[in-house]
């Protein structure tokens, strides 16, 4: 009998180290055979009692010419990939039945579960860092609204796949270059190199998305740009802000013209 693995091992641990090592085990199981059996995914992960989770306006701004703001960037990231360990894991448990990925389902879990693997050594890396710097995650407060995407697009793949992938990892990619140059600036090359690989492991994200995306779009036999735009429309603020990468988008697939019409141009 062929083994099997389960990502609410992943959704459901709470501590954070941990359910970083279940989503790499997740991901070992995978790509060693094991089937994939699972429940439905609960509307919340578990989630540790630190970080304190405030409003994203009421975080502080950082100063990366000082370790501690350094610190608290680094600690930022690690939430949002704690996220990402979540969403990946959410992608197979919640969508991997759908009956638009029914002829691929055995790819859609490989996809995924190799994005969950990403994320949670993503996570590793950048907490490591942080305690080279003296920290750990949980110590800053951090964006309590992270999961809100995802609580409003759990009902369609289409939306999940727009909203999470396309729009806010590939805002990752818009953003990531800027930071890397602040922290070469600040002479802090250990925590820019730690960016860099975040970053070219991102542009396959949104490539995967992207993949997934077109799939869905041909078995609904519509076009991929249109349902792209009507649920960001729908599910997100149907806004896409400035500072684009359109070089990294175009290398992950994900051309202008999906996101152009909802760039928010700036006022003159
Ligand atoms: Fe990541
Ligand atoms: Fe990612």
């Amino acid at each position: 009998m062929r083994p099997k693995t389960d990502p609410l091992s992943v959704l459901c641990e709470g501590d954070p180290w941990r359910k970083a090592r279940a989503a790499r085990a997740m991901h070992a199981a995978i790509c060693d055979g094991a089937t994939v059996v699972t429940a439905a995914p609960p509307d919340r992960p578990s989630r540790p009692d630190r970080p304190r989770l405030v409003p994203a306006r009421s975080l502080a701004k950082r100063k990366l010419g000082s370790e501690e703001g350094r610190a608290a960037l680094l600690h930022a990231i690690a939430h949002i990939e704690l996220n990402a360990i979540d969403l990946a894991a959410d992608m197979i448990a919640r969508f991997s039945r759908c009956e638009e990925v029914a002829d691929r389902r055995g790819d859609f879990i490989r996809d995924w579960s190799s994005v969950c693997d990403d994320e949670a050594r993503h996570f590793v890396m950048v907490s490591d860092r942080l305690e080279q710097l003296g920290h750990s995650y949980g110590d800053f407060p951090a964006h309590g609204g992270l999961w809100d995407a995802a609580l409003k697009t759990r009902g369609d793949i289409a939306a999940r796949l727009s909203v999470a992938p396309l729009v806010l990892e590939a805002r990752g990619l818009d953003v990531t270059p800027g930071m890397i140059d602040k922290l070469v600036q600040a002479g802090d090359t250990e925590s820019a190199d730690v960016l860099r690989v975040i970053y070219r492991e991102e542009i396959g994200h949104v490539a995967t998305g992207m993949t997934w995306l077109r799939h869905v779009a041909a078995f609904r036999q519509l076009d991929c740009r249109d349902l792209f735009r009507g649920m960001v429309v729908e599910h997100y603020d149907g806004v896409i802000r400035p500072p684009l990468n359109h070089d990294a988008r175009h290398e992950a697939g994900l051309e202008l013209t999906y996101y152009n019409e909802l760039t928010l141009q700036p006022r003159i």
